[in-house]
């Protein structure tokens, strides 16, 4: 029989060891991993040898496709696949304030004009709960409850049966059955789990609202994305107002589309053309490129900008926001080879507008030219670019390219920078460039 022992799991990136560690062997966080014991219910052997159960043919098995519950928010449905799906558990991350008990009110009240909406709040009280249901336009049907105890939740959900429910959040949950304190990445789990199995017995759709911090500090939703169906990201920068929601995970659908929103004065509204949201008065400027994802089936325009001084530092700093740190590092390994562009004792800090996180490699053409730019002090003027830069220096085409291009030209842009490949698109100039130190000649001229 498996016997139950202490583990230690890092509370950022889940990574599971042996024996205590001060520095996390696998993401390198200080002071994440902690120890993670079984709960006394499960530390519990069975009694008696286990019973065999039939196998069924898999073509026998009923598998309608369920109906999915929508939300009442366009943006939310599209990322979730077309509505959540009745008894899924889904787990929404994100830093705190970002907005996530507010889209989950604004959901829960449209989804409890047809169906049951339960709302576990573990972190405000049901009056202020109430407050700000009706600052967004109403409490409706919404049923709440005010709860951390997750027997007591569990026993709730499975007595009231309702069509969705809301736990927010999940680090507030906790069972006597374990010593730790409630956020520990063992009361965190096990709450998943117990939901887990409530969810799938009863039908019940549940949300777990998660916080987690871009350090990590908090015991993390990270250990949980095994457990759970979908994990949606809600990302943005706190004093702007553009919010992005994506799926890191969904086992019903796609983990590609993006939903946008903007938080105003009356919650979350959806951003129905974010490319618009682009500012214009400083495209063109020094250190600035547009740059095109393709979020799922959406083009995007967004502003990378880049920033570029001497450094004080033996190890000089190289901050990315929005892009990956590793793509970073090698874009400039590449500029300097192939571009002759040597920031070795520069700090480098590159950032896209808006709080947005790009995964495109696309995306990297516009990175090398803005921090080209902001080092040479010579800006491209308006121009959108295009094109994932290889080792070699070469620039590789990317899908969906003419779509892309229109994007840029529907919002006036007027010249492109693209690998070697693409269509003519009428409305813009497209110049095509086999390399990085074509592209920087097309761009910013021939000055090395
Ligand atoms: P909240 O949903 O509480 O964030 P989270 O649950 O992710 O911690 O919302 C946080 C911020 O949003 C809060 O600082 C105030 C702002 N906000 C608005 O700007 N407009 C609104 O209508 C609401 C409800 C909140
Ligand atoms: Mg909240």
């Amino acid at each position: 029989m498996a016997r139950a022992t202490t583990r230690y799991t890092c509370s950022a990136c889940g990574e599971v060891s042996p024996k205590w560690e001060g520095r996390c062997p696998a993401c390198e966080a200080w002071g994440t991993v902690e120890e993670d014991r079984p709960a006394l219910s499960q530390r519990s052997g069975r009694s008696g040898p286990a019973k065999a159960r039939q196998s069924v043919a898999l073509a026998d098995v009923s598998a309608d496709e369920a109906e999915r519950i929508p939300t009442g928010i366009g943006e939310l449905d599209r990322v979730l696949g077309g509505g959540i799906v009745p008894g899924s558990l889904v787990l929404l991350g994100g830093e705190p304030g970002i907005g996530k008990s507010t889209l989950m009110t604004m959901a829960l009240a449209a989804i409890a004009q047809e169906r049951s909406a339960l709302l576990v709040t573990g972190e405000e009280s049901a009056a202020q709960v109430r407050l700000r249901a009706e600052r967004i336009g109403g409490a409706g049907k919404i049923r709440v409850v005010a709860e951390t105890d997750l027997g007591v939740v569990v026993a709730t959900i499975a007595q009231e049966k309702p069509a969705v429910c809301v736990v927010d959040s999940v680090q507030t949950l906790w069972t006597v059955d374990l010593a730790s304190a409630p956020g520990s990445v063992s009361q965190v789990r096990e709450a998943a789990g117990e939901l887990l199995r409530v969810a799938k017995q009863h039908g019940v759709a549940i949300v777990l609202v998660g916080h987690v911090t871009k350090d990590g500090a908090v015991a993390g939703p990270k250990v949980l994305e095994h457990l759970v169906d979908a994990v949606l990201l809600f990302e943005g920068e706190r004093g702007g107002e553009l919010r992005v929601l994506r799926a890191a995970k969904n086992r019903f659908g796609a983990t590609s589309e993006l939903g946008v929103f903007a938080m105003t004065g009356r919650g979350l509204e959806a951003v129905e053309d974010p490319s618009s949201l682009l500012g214009r008065d400083e495209l063109g400027a020094t250190g600035s490129v547009v740059a095109c994802t393709m979020e799922g089936s959406r083009p995007l325009l967004l502003e990378v900008q880049a920033l570029v001084s001497p450094s004080e530092l033996p190890q000089p700093r190289r901050l990315a926001n929005g892009i990956d740190r590793n793509r970073l590092a090698m874009l400039l390994a590449v500029l300097s080879r192939h571009a002759q562009l040597g920031l070795g004792s520069a700090d480098v800090f590159v950032n896209v507008v808006g709080g947005v996180r790009v995964d495109d490699p696309a995306v990297d053409l516009a990175v090398a030219l803005a921090v080209t730019s902001a080092s040479r002090g010579v800006p491209t003027g308006p121009l959108v670019a295009i094109g994932e830069l290889g080792l070699t220096g070469r620039l590789r085409p990317v899908a969906q390219v003419e779509r892309r291009l229109k994007e840029a030209q529907r919002l006036g842009i007027e010249q492109a920078v693209v690998p070697p490949g693409a269509p003519p698109v009428p409305g813009i100039i497209v110049r095509s460039a086999g390399s990085i130190a074509d592209a920087l000649a097309l761009a910013l001229g021939a000055t090395a």
